[in-house]
């Protein structure tokens, strides 16, 4: 696990859309895992912008929603399928089918989770991850105590993903349930990127840096990945 420290988001989001550029698009299409939140949304306008402005060729790409709510109640604007849509396919021009996301109305989550599982291995597996952190250390909506091994799967929430997550439910009741990517289908990307920024994360990620993978950590698996980048700027890294 490489930690690359840049001065500002914007910094973190060019240089993850840098990578991203140098994707090899010769072959197969290339798959990649999204990420949603607050700390991706510069990356999505950078990758908008350059992707408008013909310095990418994001058309061929296939992605992957990372994780998704889950709940009969849950409002599709609300949905991270939506956010994808909304932040980065629909202003990218990109083709809506090149991008899959999780039913957030499944009532057989483990069912949607073995089809998820099914569409990321026809697609070839995944050549990139791209994830954020939570303030437990979750990646995905893999919260502490999740299995290094788990694969896509049904989750709950944890009381502070719930606080963190609160303001895209305003008018409508906060889910306890959601569905990710496990642990063990990210770290079978060929490429992990985390992003991390402000100064909220400056202690989850002096954790990170100091922790040996643990459980209890799950964002420390990624340790053992051989190719992993996390790119914080200034206030994120402000303890590194
Ligand atoms: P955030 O979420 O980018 O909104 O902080 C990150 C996460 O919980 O993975």
């Amino acid at each position: 696990m490489k930690f690359v420290k840049l001065s500002n988001n914007d910094e973190v989001a060019q240089s993850a859309a840098e990578l991203i550029s140098k994707i090899d698009t010769s072959g197969t299409s290339p798959v990649v895992a999204l990420p949603t939140g607050k700390t991706p949304l510069q990356l999505y306008k950078h990758l908008v912008q350059q992707q408008k402005a013909g310095k990418l060729a994001l058309g061929s790409f296939t992605w992957f929603a990372l994780d998704e709510f889950c709940g009969v109640g849950v409002p599709r604007e609300s949905t991270f399928g939506s956010y994808l849509e909304t932040h980065f396919i629909l202003p990218a021009g990109l083709s809506v089918s090149s991008l899959h996301a999780l039913d957030f109305r499944s009532t057989d989550p483990d069912a949607e989770a073995a089809r998820y599982e099914q569409s990321i291995a026809k697609a070839g597996g995944l050549d990139l991850a791209i994830l954020g952190i939570g303030h437990n250390g979750h990646i995905g909506f893999n919260e502490p105590g999740t299995s290094f091994a788990s694969r896509t799967g049904s989750r709950n929430l944890a009381p502070r993903t719930r606080e963190a997550n609160a303001y895209l439910f305003a008018d409508s009741d906060m889910p306890y349930d959601a569905i990710s990517m496990g642990i063990g289908t990210i770290m079978e990307a060929n490429r992990i990127l985390l992003l991390a920024t402000g100064e909220s994360k400056a202690e989850i990620i002096h954790r990170l840096s100091e922790t040996a993978p643990t459980t209890a950590l799950p964002a420390s698996a990624l340790k053992n990945h051989p190719n992993c980048i996390v790119l914080v700027d200034e206030e994120a890294g402000a303890r590194l």
